[in-house]
């Protein structure tokens, strides 16, 4: 089933293809007459895969472009498929609409809809408006830069991106920025590119400046710890939660949430002891096969991490021990 893809989908961009569709199927199986949330509904490929497996499917996307593609999978499963629009930090709260839940999957990158369609300004490779808003509100790539101090963006490139660049681009950025506002993709592309030589053995120079901003304009780091605890608080004992992340702060973040650190470790701060057994039977991280990739390479850097809901009350949300980047917890975490 992995890399199927949902043919004659509305739209004119070819429809996302799903990653490790199989694995994250796997982790909720037997599927019979569940009711799993799919927090991040994209082409609705994990959806339409949950259903066919005879599931119930509540999902959520919070970008509006998706809803055709949920339209069609109301009116081909009335009884078992509804759509939400909204956040999946909610998730919890949109969940009490529903009733009790069985199962929660979350896969946040982007879909290929957003990074394919130039308009978005999520692609180093696409000239566009530099927008990157998944949901259409709130403030543009371009706006976050212009009201951004260049130490501030700094903090942002080097914590939400990992660019080890990140001062000298935010300089660059600050000086660019005195001459003419920074509107565009090929704007932004072309400051990068005066600090870091285009190599074409090398990843583009713009990639993780393009992914600190995204994750910003979208408070994606906020969204995901608000969605994990929200996701512990709604599953009951037994409950599964698998979560598909495509990059390495994420991924930290999933880990973390799932197995907080033995008490005495020295290695960075702890979590209460009653978390120990927040939740069980936590799975190996699973990754994309040669094959998967072959044929999806977005499936590169994918990493599905699941978990079997145990019997200890929720905690509070709370970052501690998490690992959040400095840069997302002063700005984007409430
Ligand atoms: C990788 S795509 C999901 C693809 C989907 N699994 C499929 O098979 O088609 C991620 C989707 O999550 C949505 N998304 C990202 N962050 C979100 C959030 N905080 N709340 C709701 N939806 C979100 C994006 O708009 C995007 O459509």
């Amino acid at each position: 089933m992995a890399g199927s893809n949902r043919n004659g989908a509305p739209g004119d961009t070819p429809a996302h293809v799903p990653v490790l569709l199989d694995a994250v199927l796997e982790t909720f199986l037997p599927l019979d007459g569940k009711h799993i949330m799919d927090g991040t509904f994209g082409a609705g490929g994990y959806s339409a895969a949950l259903l066919a497996a005879n599931g119930h499917v509540l999902a959520i996307d919070r970008d509006p472009d998706v809803l055709p593609f949920a339209e069609k999978l109301e009116a081909e499963f009335p009884h078992r498929f509804k759509f939400v629009s909204g956040e999946f930090g909610d998730l919890d709260k949109i969940a009490e609409t529903a009733g009790p839940l069985d199962g929660v999957v979350l896969d946040i990158g982007l879909s290929s809809m957003q990074i394919e369609d130039h308009n978005r300004g999520f692609s180093f490779l696409r000239s566009g408006p530099l927008d990157m808003r998944m949901s259409a509100t709130g403030i543009t790539a371009a706006q976050l830069i212009a009201d951004t101090s260049e130490k501030e963006l700094g903090d942002i490139l080097f914590g939400l991106g990992e660019e080890r660049r990140s001062r000298a681009i935010a300089s660059a950025i600050a000086v660019a920025k005195k001459t003419a506002p920074i509107k565009t993709t090929d704007d932004l592309v072309a400051i990068v590119e005066k600090v870091i030589r285009h190599r074409p053995d090398r990843h583009h120079p713009a990639t993780r400046t393009f992914q600190a901003l995204r994750i910003a304009v979208n408070g994606e780091i906020g969204q995901l710890v608000e969605a994990l605890f929200a996701a512990e608080r709604t599953l009951s004992s037994g409950g599964v939660l698998s979560v598909v992340s495509f990059h390495s702060i994420e991924d930290r973040i999933v880990k973390r949430f799932f197995k907080p650190v033995e008490p005495g470790s020295r290695h960075r701060p702890q979590m209460p002891i009653a978390t120990q057994k927040s939740w069980a039977r936590v799975a190996s991280p699973v990754r994309a096969s040669q094959k998967e990739i072959a044929i999806n390479p977005r499936a590169r850097s994918a990493t599905l991490r699941s978990a079997i809901r145990g019997e200890a009350p929720a905690r509070p949300t709370d970052t501690a021990g998490l690992g959040v980047p400095g840069a997302a917890l002063k700005r984007l975490v409430a």
